[in-house]
């Protein structure tokens, strides 16, 4: 991985810094989904454990450099403690005297969670008074925020200029899990792509093009695809400027031999609503002015039969408009598939495709499911995520 871990520093009574993505929903400060919280507890407690004074540090939403009264992490702090089963501090401040002080009284194996490191401006700026003050509190630093990963700022690059700088076990298990599927997969490595919007996929479909064996799209970008065969496609969003793109990367498939398998049946709705009218169709009859909501059920069956034989599937992207019960079945039954592969690994891309296997309660099933939205979508494009490369180059320069 070229990059030093948890496992390669002396712990015991070090203070040391964790950048730890704790950007959680939150409904009148109680928060939501946990998820990432329960992602950080091994490098927690692997720290806490061999005595180290574990200072955690992380930011919640955006509140574009102030204060936000509904943006602290004292909720989050209350849940940790909580999932910890034990004393969990949190202060109010992020630097200067008040977090120092708190950081002073911690003992060995206490933890502590600072206070939103994105009330400052100097945060997002990679300010580097600011990180050096952050900094100034801990004798090394651990940057286990993968979902924070792709921001160069102060807390998960700036500080690696001031401590010696390591990777936190969420933070080795993305890359490794994610770097799999670019470097190594098991084959033949599926990658299924939905999601509503063409353009946020674009980057990594290039990147996965040439290594992938076969090719699942669904969800609204696959309107496009539709287009470029012409197709009808309603009043569903489509991306006219993208047509030629998307012809391209059926050429380029073809010439390859990689099977693209598109939709070619659809649940479509007259109206884009929860309640809406809907029938399945074949994709060369979608009514005038309907709007494509989900896949249909021969699309569901003839994407489990592609995915029998997998020895990787990337999952990134709904099918449909599974927030809606309605529109909802082609992506449950897709996860569901993928969580029944006896013989695959199964990467779940962040964020929205993330959270739908959440909520049908199979992420335990899955191989990984990646706690990064964007920077899970920037790794798969094949970029260099600013946080790890802060740790690489810190390797290099020791
Ligand atoms: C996320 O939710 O994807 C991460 O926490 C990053 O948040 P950001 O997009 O506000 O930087």
């Amino acid at each position: 991985m070229g990059i030093k871990t948890v496992r390669d520093i002396e712990v015991a009574g070090r203070r040391i810094l964790v950048r730890v993505d704790l950007n959680v929903p939150l409904e009148d400060s109680r928060v939501t989904d946990d998820t990432r919280i329960q992602a950080v507890l091994p490098t927690i407690r692997y720290l806490a454990e061999r005595g180290g004074r574990v200072v955690l540090c992380s930011h919640l939403g955006r509140p574009q450099g102030g204060v936000k009264e509904t943006l602290r992490l004292r909720p989050v702090a209350e849940r940790l403690r909580s999932l910890l089963g034990g004393n969990v501090g949190y202060v109010p401040q992020c630097v200067g005297p008040q977090a120092a002080e708190a950081v002073g009284q911690l003992p060995p194996g206490g933890v502590l969670l600072l206070e939103n490191v994105r009330f400052h401006p100097e945060e997002e700026k990679n300010d580097a008074e600011f990180a050096r003050a952050l900094a100034s509190l801990a004798e090394v630093f651990v940057n286990d925020a993968f979902g924070a990963a792709h921001r160069a700022h102060a807390s998960t690059v700036g500080v690696t200029r001031y401590l010696p700088s390591v990777a936190g076990l969420l933070l080795e298990r993305e890359l490794e899990m994610l770097g799999k599927v670019l470097h190594n997969p098991r084959r033949p490595l599926v990658a299924i792509m939905g999601g509503a919007k063409l353009s946020d996929k674009m980057a990594v479909l290039g990147n996965l093009l040439d290594r992938v064996d076969l090719l699942l799209i669904g969800g609204g970008m696959a309107a496009t695809f539709f287009l470029a065969q012409g197709l009808r496609v309603g009043r569903s969003l489509v991306e006219p400027d993208r047509v030629q793109y998307v012809a391209g990367v059926m050429e380029h498939a073809r010439q390859r031999g990689v099977p693209l398998l598109l939709p070619t049946d659809v649940v479509a709705a007259e109206e884009f609503g929860r309640d809406a009218r809907h029938q399945t169709v074949d994709v060369a009859a979608i009514p005038d002015g309907w709007y494509i909501m989900d896949i249909g059920p021969r699309t569901i069956a003839a994407f489990k039969e592609a995915l029998a034989d997998s020895g990787t599937v990337v999952w990134n992207g709904p099918m449909g408009v599974y927030e809606w019960p309605a529109f909802e079945r082609g992506t449950r039954e897709l996860a569901q598939t993928l969580a029944g592969l006896k013989n695959a690994e199964t990467i779940v891309g962040g964020g929205s495709t993330a959270e739908v296997v959440q909520a049908l309660g199979l992420a335990g099933r899955m191989t990984h499911v990646s706690t990064g939205g964007g920077a899970s979508l920037e790794f798969l494009e094949g970029r260099a995520l600013p946080g790890v490369a802060a740790l690489k180059q810190h390797v290099a320069q020791e």
